[in-house]
């Protein structure tokens, strides 16, 4: 179709799209099938270490209930990377929707699954009172829930796990559920490290049906000091996941969380470090 100085309307809406990204930085490659991003926007995001400040903002206090939510602004520009405008998002372990305000944000569609219905009311609260699309958030078992949704239907799966009962304070299995805050999330009462990681692959696996072929996955983990030993727990969950022969481990970015309030654990005796970083694992649907 063409306008009235007889120039094609497509050509204009592509040039007008160019300059956009031009005014950001570099300029667009119409091959680009992965995402929306200029070139000098790609080479910042292949970076390995994300030093960006995110704010804790968008009803943290609401949302901060749930202990281990993400910031929406981190998760919508690992959203960007992954996937163009109008694309669907899948979160499988949604807590109070990292994910799905951050597809809200930056224009993409998203869907969220979550054990507990209390997480996802607090999500439904947060849309509306910042006036954000809403989401559907799926309250079952992921385990489940995943073999529910449309083979090849999302573009990007971006997830945050959740982990076992780490300490063991007493013989009962509700208090040690209660213990810690990483094993708040532990709804299902995983009780060992061995457990945590069988779950991680079933859950995994699950998600390969939905995830269109070529299309990306980030896994937010970060690893823990307890038992008097440090545990690279991004290492093993990243072989776990790499066992699951349709995903191939591609990145580790770090994420070090400037938020995180310090102990002064150890001293004056013995070094423990403070955890204050996240991995984000990066895999690709290959098979
Ligand atoms: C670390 S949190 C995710 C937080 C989220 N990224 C956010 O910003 O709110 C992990 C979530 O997974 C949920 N969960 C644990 N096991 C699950 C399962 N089998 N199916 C669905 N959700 C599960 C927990 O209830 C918890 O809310």
């Amino acid at each position: 179709m063409k306008d009235l100085f007889g120039e094609d309307i497509v050509n204009i809406a592509c040039k007008a799209h160019e300059d956009v990204m031009r005014s950001h930085g570099g300029s667009y490659d119409k091959r680009n099938k992965l995402n929306d991003l200029t070139g000098s926007e790609w080479q910042f995001w292949t970076k390995t270490v994300i030093s960006k400040p995110y704010p804790s903002n968008m009803q943290h206090k609401l949302r901060s209930q749930h202990g281990g939510q993400k910031p929406p602004q981190l998760c919508a520009d690992l959203i960007k990377v992954f996937t163009k405008k109008g694309q669907t998002v899948l979160d499988p372990l949604a807590g109070v929707g990292g994910t799905l305000l951050g597809a809200a944000l930056c224009g993409r569609k998203a869907i969220g699954i979550e054990l507990n219905q209390k997480w996802a009311d607090i999500y439904k609260q947060v849309c509306d009172l910042e006036h954000l699309d809403r989401y559907p958030i799926i309250v079952g078992d992921a385990n489940d829930k995943l073999k529910e949704l449309e083979p090849n239907s999302v573009d990007f799966v971006l997830t945050d796990v959740p982990y076992w009962i780490m300490d063991q304070v007493t013989k009962t299995r509700s208090s040690a559920a209660r213990a810690s805050n990483l094993s708040k999330f532990n709804e299902k009462d995983l009780q060992t490290k061995e457990e945590w990681l069988s779950e991680m692959k079933a859950i995994f696996t699950n998600a390969v049906r939905p995830l269109k072929k070529n299309g990306y996955m980030a896994v937010f983990i970060g690893d823990m000091y307890r038992g008097k030993e440090y545990h690279f727990l991004a290492g093993e969950l990243a072989k776990t996941i790499s066992e699951i022969k349709e995903f191939t481990l591609k990145s580790d970015i770090i994420w070090h969380d400037d938020s995180k309030m310090l102990h002064i654990y150890g001293y004056p005796f013995a070094y423990i470090p403070s955890v204050i970083h996240q991995h984000i694992l990066i895999f690709r649907k290959d098979g």
